[in-house]
């Protein structure tokens, strides 16, 4: 039996996530779906980030101080925050941290620290055992070294680490793939990546706990055609006639039904 080089299979895919993407239909792609991220994470109450801290089950109490790593506009930051004692949020990208600024003030949530940095470049010396928990959202693939990225999180740990990561991906992307490629959709933009996490924390010996949650997502019309261009433009360039493509396959208002994975497991002593 040959053995599986899950590294080189992690790399060749997160590659092919970080393809440059091709809008050319608006000049200002970028700054609304960065206003996208932040209104539908707002989508019922923050349903995703409840779902989410409910799903760590009792980690999040009051005298818990967590490090959350690529925030965003704060899709689980402001649920988690109202139930710990404090958290720092790293976030690299400013107009995501603009609008997590506004988020917590909406909000009303005080006990968040901000840190415009990138995490990678974060001085592990100055993490070391600083949180009861770090956890991460949908930030898999950010990350070219899923390995060091894990090795990271749990130095700055000194109780928890946790990892929550949606799975599958809506039909309607797939079917607009094949209508806009001509090709059969084989996972190409699937988010599904915390099988590699499982693996590797079980070869470091980590039991790992493994919990399913279910939420909802709503998009108008604008926001779901920017949400499919932004999988089709990393492969095809979205000008106005593909945009055209998109829109006649999208209805007023999308509600998706979506599943993620939370892992979290105690850090080794
Ligand atoms: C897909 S979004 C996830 C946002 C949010 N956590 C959620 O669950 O919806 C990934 C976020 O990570 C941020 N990010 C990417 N690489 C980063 C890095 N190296 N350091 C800090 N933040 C980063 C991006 O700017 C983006 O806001």
């Amino acid at each position: 039996m040959t053995e599986l080089n899950w590294q080189e299979i992690w790399a060749g895919k997160q590659k092919q996530r970080l393809r440059p993407l091709k809008l050319t239909y608006d000049t200002d792609f970028r700054a609304k779906f960065a206003e996208d991220q932040s209104e539908i994470a707002k989508y019922n109450d923050f349903e995703y980030g409840r779902a989410a801290t409910e799903a760590l089950g009792e980690i999040p109490d009051k005298d818990c101080e967590v490090l959350e790593i690529g925030t965003g506009p704060g899709t689980l930051t402001i649920p988690l925050a109202k139930r710990v004692k404090r958290l720092v949020a790293v976030e690299s990208f400013d107009t995501a941290v603009n609008y997590l600024k506004r988020n917590l003030e909406e909000n009303r949530v005080e006990n968040v620290t901000i840190s415009n940095a990138n995490w990678l470049e974060v001085d592990d010396r100055e993490l070391k055992d600083g949180f009861d928990l770090v956890v991460c959202s949908h930030f898999l693939w950010q990350v070219k070294d899923v390995e060091n990225h894990l090795r990271k999180m749990e130095n700055a740990s000194r109780g928890y680490c946790a990892v929550i990561q949606p799975a599958g991906r809506a039909e309607l992307v797939k079917e607009l793939w094949r209508k806009i490629t001509g090709k059969v959709y084989s996972g190409e933009f699937d988010p599904d990546a915390d099988h590699f996490v499982y693996l590797i924390l079980r070869l470091w010996g980590r039991l790992v706990n493994v919990r399913i949650m279910n939420y909802s997502i709503e998009r108008n019309f604008e926001q779901e055609v920017r949400y499919i261009a932004s999988f089709i433009g990393r492969y095809v360039e979205v000008d106005a006639h593909v945009k055209e493509t998109i829109e006649q396959y999208v209805s007023d208002r999308n509600k998706e039904q979506q599943s993620a994975v939370v892992m979290w497991w105690k850090v080794a002593p």
